[in-house]
């Protein structure tokens, strides 16, 4: 069978875990034979690996230009007081975390928000709540 690589190694830990929790991170830097700081220094490189449990969604508002533009700013406040947590965070029940981001690809159609791995575009408060409520 075909060994891993590193990357692939992490992917199955936030997948499995929803996170990479510590003890991973000193077996990874032993079997790869490198500092826990260098694991530590590939998870934080890449924004979709979390060394800290999230919530079971993750929601994702893009502010860049195009977004910002079309108010992005208004759908992440209102998706703040929604939530009643604030960019980084995570909700109490653990239900959502919030991340206000760069880019998300999709730069005509703004603003732009990710739940997990479905991308909304094209939004307004209303439906960006609407969304939200959807899920369970
Ligand atoms: S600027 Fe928002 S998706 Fe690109």
């Amino acid at each position: 069978m075909e060994e891993l690589s590193f990357l692939e190694k992490l992917h199955n830990l936030q997948d499995t875990y929803g996170y990479i929790p510590e003890r991973e991170i000193s077996n990874l830097a032993e079997e790869a034979d490198i500092s826990r700081a260098k694991v530590f220094g590939v998870i934080s490189f890449y924004s979709m690996f979390y060394t800290e449990p999230t919530g079971k969604y993750i929601v994702r508002i893009c502010d860049s230009l195009s977004c910002y533009v079309n108010d992005s700013e208004d759908l992440v406040k209102a998706v703040q007081d929604y939530l009643e947590i604030e960019d980084g965070e995570t909700s109490k029940d653990k239900k959502f975390s919030l991340e206000v981001v760069e880019c998300l690809g999709h730069c005509g159609e703004g603003p732009v928000m990710m739940i997990n791995n479905k991308t909304f575009t094209q939004l307004n408060e209303k439906k960006a709540l609407n969304i939200l409520k959807e899920c369970k």
